[in-house]
């Protein structure tokens, strides 16, 4: 949550830092900022509430030269998201600009000291305090603004990744992290700083990821950045090069992230299996299992703790692995999993499973675990994020970056790394017949070209999606490996479209949300040709009787469904345990084409962030 740029070279900063915001736009979007030291010596910030285009309106006569810079946009954690609280923030000296992802969680008894001494505040944040700290030590111990800095953040608890500029000294950014992610670029005789490396990729492959409590010192007039770390010892990284493109990150002729990113799940999926699915010898090779094959395979447990959509798609695997690998599997929210005190210890592995690697609860869940001794293993998309770097072992889903704020190929590319790892596991122990593990194999080979086919339905789903922008309510029912897919299809439409809508086991629903069901109600019920159908067509029949209204994901020629359904989308037959991966792709269009419909922004709806930095 929040996107932070910055910039140092020969160019002009602003447009760099503008188009640099706008690809960290997902991470949040309240208010953006920028600061830049202009040609002729001044500290200018420019701050708006709403979004990077609102702030390019708001500098349009305003001197907008310089070389540095930084800037921000905004997910507010503390303090209304107004011009007064969106970054950077000034001290009172008007010498040094601020920008922050994080929250520093004492910021409340900084505050009254500093305001004890004298201190005079503008705003209601945390990231205020932070640059009013700094400049404080600096000027009572008369010291460099190094210094300064790594007094300040001795004394902060919380997370942080900022960076500061000094008016009196354009050749400089200092840029620090702990907790939320920082990236550093170097270029030719030019540097970059990101959240990610998405505003970055445009300029330069060479970047170096900040650890926990480093400080990045970038000097104009050095071709590398000094690292320090807060005790001010030197820190060596590596400069890693990545391999992303441009395409990987812009719309690609699409209207929104969110429809090219479901549009391109057939190519993720095959992505993310490629050199591990082997059809011709019948084979599933994950490198983590083969080189930690001792941890895993003896697993006594499996605890799996994730959030949000990696949360749903953990509930799939659970299923998979349990059936596949006869191990028992617990699935944990993240942010409950990291303040209880799990009963867990080194026959345990705990899988993380995050998108973005970088979620706050989710990290704090692998840090207790690994203090437990249990062995990490990490799934994520985000290539040298947090989470994977903390993880003994992983397994990255490969499905290129994921800018939609409502999750979608990651969904399903997770899925596929956990179906993947259930078969290595499951081999390797001897609990899959030879012949299932086979048609297995063969059939996730198979699921890209029959996701193309589901994809072909758009426009039907589109023609449905306009019955249903009436509703206010919406009730998604599945069982078995369905039943985490109408929670992921109930989460996608309460994201972007605000209609509340509830996902539950379709047996459960005569144990409470029968209630509600009436002539205006929706339900959308996933009832493919697997040994729960029968029960299925009860649960429909009893929504028919109420006069609900269904929407059936149905197996294609499927008769029995279709006649009683008021709309009905077929899926190609597939493997149970498969059906996830085609049964989600109509849900995720539904919620897209309904949100469209209803005028609201999907890919960035309001109050939410791709990236829960913070807790
Ligand atoms: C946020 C996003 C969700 C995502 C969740 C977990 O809430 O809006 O789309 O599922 O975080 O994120 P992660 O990156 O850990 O998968």
């Amino acid at each position: 949550m929040c996107g932070i740029v910055g910039y140092l070279g020969k160019r002009n900063a602003y447009p760099v830092l503008i188009k640099g915001l706008k690809r960290l736009e997902y991470r949040g979007y309240d208010s953006a900022g920028v600061a830049l030291i202009t040609d002729n010596g001044d500290l200018q910030v420019y701050k708006t509430k709403g979004k990077v285009a609102d702030l390019e309106t708001y500098v349009e006569d305003k001197d907008i030269s310089g070389s540095v810079g930084i800037a921000h946009t905004r997910w507010a954690t503390h303090g209304e998201p107004n011009t007064t609280n969106a970054h950077p923030h000034i001290s009172n000296s008007g010498n040094l600009a601020i920008i922050h992802n994080g929250i520093i969680e004492n910021y409340a008894s900084l505050k009254e000291g500093l305001i004890a001494k004298g201190v005079e505040f503008k705003s209601n944040t945390d990231t205020e305090v932070l640059v009013q700290l700094i400049e404080y030590i600096r000027l009572k111990r008369n010291t460099d603004l190094l210094t300064a800095v790594r007094m300040a953040l001795h004394q902060v608890i919380g997370a942080y990744a900022i960076a500061l500029l000094d008016k009196n000294n354009p050749d400089e950014i200092i840029a620090a992290r702990k907790s939320s992610p920082l990236v550093v670029g170097i270029g030719e005789q030019e540097f970059f700083l990101g959240s990610d490396a998405s505003p970055i990729i445009e300029y330069t492959n060479k970047v170096v990821y900040l650890e926990d409590k480093d400080i990045a010192v970038i000097n104009r007039n050095r071709t590398d950045v000094e690292f320090v770390n807060i005790n001010n010892e030197k820190m060596d990284h590596e400069v890693k090069e990545i391999d992303l493109n441009l395409d990987q990150i812009e719309k690609g002729g699409f209207p929104h992230f969110m429809l090219k990113e479901i549009f391109e799940q057939p190519k993720c999926l095959a992505d993310c299996m490629r050199g591990r699915v082997n059809v011709e010898a019948n084979n599933v090779v994950l490198s983590a299992v083969i080189d930690h094959r001792k941890e895993i395979i003896n697993a006594r447990r499996f605890i799996i703790v994730a959030c949000g959509t990696s949360w749903h798609a953990s509930l799939i695997g659970k299923q998979l692995i349990e059936s596949i690998c006869q191990i028992p599997v617990e699935v944990e929210y993240a942010s409950e999993f990291r303040y209880s005190n799990p009963v867990i210890d080194s026959r345990d592995v705990v899988i993380a499973i995050s998108q973005s690697g970088e979620t706050a609860d989710t990290l704090a869940a692998v840090e207790l675990a690994k203090e437990r001794g249990s062995f990490i293993y990490g799934i994520c998309n985000a290539i040298g994020s947090s989470i994977p770097r903390a993880t003994n072992t992983g397994s990255y889903i490969h499905v290129g970056p994921e800018i939609g704020v409502a999750s979608t190929k990651a969904f399903t590319g997770q899925v596929t790394v956990l179906t993947m790892l259930a078969l290595a596991i499951g081999k390797a122990r001897g609990t899959i017949a030879y012949d299932d593990y086979v048609q297995l194999v063969q059939e996730l080979n198979a699921i890209p070209e029959k996701m193309k086919k589901v994809l072909e339905l758009n426009e039907h789903i589109r023609e449905i999606s306009r019955v249903f922008t009436y509703a206010h309510n919406f009730l998604y029912l599945g069982r078995g490996y369905n039943y985490p897919v109408a929670l992921e299809g109930a989460l996608k439409l309460k994201e972007i479209s605000y209609i509340h809508a509830e996902g539950y086991p379709a047996a459960e629903m005569k144990h409470g949300p029968i209630a509600l069901i009436d002539e205006e109600m929706p339900v959308v019920v996933v009832a493919t040709h697997n040994p729960l159908y029968d029960k299925l067509m009860s649960n429909i029949q009893e929504i028919k009787a109420r006069k609900g209204r269904v929407i059936a994901i149905v197996t294609e020629g499927d008769e029995k469904v279709k006649n009683l359904a008021d709309e009905f989308i077929e899926l190609p037959q597939t493997l149970e345990c498969l059906e996830p991966l085609l049964a989600t792709i109509p849900l995720q269009l539904l919620a897209y084409h309904i949100a469209i419909c209803k005028g609201k922004d999907v890919d960035q709806p309001r109050n939410l962030a791709k990236s829960v930095t913070v807790e």
